[in-house]
């Protein structure tokens, strides 16, 4: 009886220092990572390769917006106080006198033809990139192909050169459709025209690809059974009521593509898309539907040129769009934004251990410039993710500064990110524990690749 006693208490006390010891270490273990999130702010000390952390150095933006130029009588103004301007509005005011600094003119150009020496192999994300023509690069809403066969980057885009109207009042901005540009690259940086690999249909009006149609965000991938560069497309009419894909098909990364057919995958409205082809071979769609309140993913057949019966719903009710798919340690993150049109807002990073989901949102991915640059996905809008082949974990980000009032001028931004450390916002009900690894995407003025950095 008392050595029964005696053992009950013994293992009381036991329980309650074992709990004692174990709030403790969720206590400890929860301050680390709150800490190990604030410090991501500016710089992140992950276990990456020393060469990543000047990647991860971010730079400071201080833009002041100029005092309000109220032309209205001191009374007027008084009855009803002007709304105080936002960076935002400067941005999206073509007569702004910030206007440069989203859009530097061709002054501070990117030239790989004459940017010899100290300046050569620097993205500047927002001016003009030319090729090695000295044209400049027309490959917006793109996605980035590597070649293993020819050892060659692809990217593929919207070739916008055309002027900008709308088509209706209450019409988005528009340019005709003129095809599908395409540029071959060694470095990443030095892109050459390999011409408009899927153009227009000029005289047809019926066709998905007349010019008064919608082409969207193209993307690549190749298939190996098949042996042909499968390309899928957003297509739509002006409007954007039709809400369909568009698949295209050729043998030779450089095209020409032959346009196959459009269609409503499952039978749903498909805006906003992208197409991710995974380690195994399978390739999937993803694509905004249900008037861009869900995303919808399915796998696409084994020739690539059709989705399967199977989809599944995810983020539903988020009302994302722009989705850009990456992996990285079997684990499956995505990039998106709000639904804004060509007006930039908040950047998204998702995690899921499966494509096809359920899909987690965990936070904004995007650190350093300002506040309003974080919250505007440094004025951009995401659109694909290069993965850098020998460091694990670190990726090239792909957005759109769109220029809605001159769209062939839209400029790239592409910057740094790397996957890797505790998350920034640990989710609720997790007692502190992150769940998934944080996705940073850098704000870099200027920066470049490790220089021992090869394809
Ligand atoms: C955006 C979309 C772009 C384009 C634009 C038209 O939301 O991401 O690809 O469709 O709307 O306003």
């Amino acid at each position: 009886m008392v050595r029964n006693w005696a053992g009950g208490r013994c293992s009381m006390s036991a329980m309650v220092w074992s709990l004692l010891g174990f709030l403790l270490f969720l206590h400890l273990y929860s301050l680390v990572s709150h800490n190990g999130g604030k410090g991501g702010e500016n710089k992140f000390h992950s276990s990456h390769h020393p060469l990543i952390h000047e990647l991860e150095e971010v730079e400071e933006e201080h833009i002041q917006i100029p005092s309000p130029r109220d032309k209205r009588s001191p009374r007027a103004a008084k009855r009803r106080p002007k709304r105080t301007t936002t960076l935002i509005d400067e941005f999206l005011d073509e007569n702004s006198q910030l206007r440069h600094r989203f859009f530097p003119d061709i002054r501070s150009v990117i030239d790989p033809a004459n940017d010899a020496g100290n300046n050569s192999l620097y993205y500047h994300p927002g001016r003009i990139w030319l090729d090695t023509e000295g044209n400049p690069i027309q490959a917006h809403g793109g996605g980035v192909l590597y070649d293993e066969r020819s050892k060659t980057y692809y990217w593929y885009g919207e070739y916008k050169d055309g002027p900008t109207y709308h088509a209706h009042k209450k019409g988005a901005a528009r340019v005709d459709i003129i095809g599908v540009g395409c540029y071959s690259s060694k470095d990443l940086w030095t892109w050459k025209n390999e011409g408009i690999v899927l153009a227009a249909e000029e005289a047809n009006e019926t066709h998905d690809l007349h010019k008064s149609n919608v082409l969207e965000r193209p993307k690549v991938i190749y298939n190996h059974k098949t042996g042909k560069y499968v390309m899928w497309m957003h297509i739509d009419d002006a409007n954007y009521t039709k809400a369909a894909v568009g698949i295209a098909i050729s043998d030779s990364p450089a095209g020409p593509f032959d346009y196959l057919y459009s269609k409503r995958p499952h039978g749903f409205e498909s805006r906003d898309m992208t197409i991710f082809k995974d380690d195994d071979g399978m390739a999937y769609l993803i694509y905004s539907s249900e008037d861009n309140s869900d995303l919808h993913v399915g796998p696409l057949t084994e020739d690539y040129l059709d989705v399967t019966h199977f989809m599944r719903r995810i983020l539903v009710g988020q009302h994302r769009e722009a989705p850009a798919l990456f992996k990285h340690q079997g684990i499956y993150y995505m990039i998106t934004s709000g639904c804004t049109g060509w007006a930039p807002n908040e950047a998204l990073a998702h995690a899921a251990e499966s494509v096809v989901g359920p899909w987690e949102t965990m936070a904004n991915p995007c650190t350093g410039g300002n506040k309003i640059f974080r919250l505007t996905t440094f004025f951009s809008q995401s659109t694909f993710i290069i993965p850098l082949t020998g460091f694990p974990g670190s990726f090239i980000f792909m957005a759109d500064r769109w220029n809605h009032a001159d769209l062939r001028d839209s400029r790239y931004v592409w910057l740094p990110m790397i996957v890797g450390g505790p998350a920034n916002r640990p989710l609720d009900l997790n007692f502190g524990f992150p769940v998934w690894p944080r996705v940073s995407i850098y704000w870099h003025r200027k920066w470049r690749l490790p220089s021992i950095w090869r394809v």
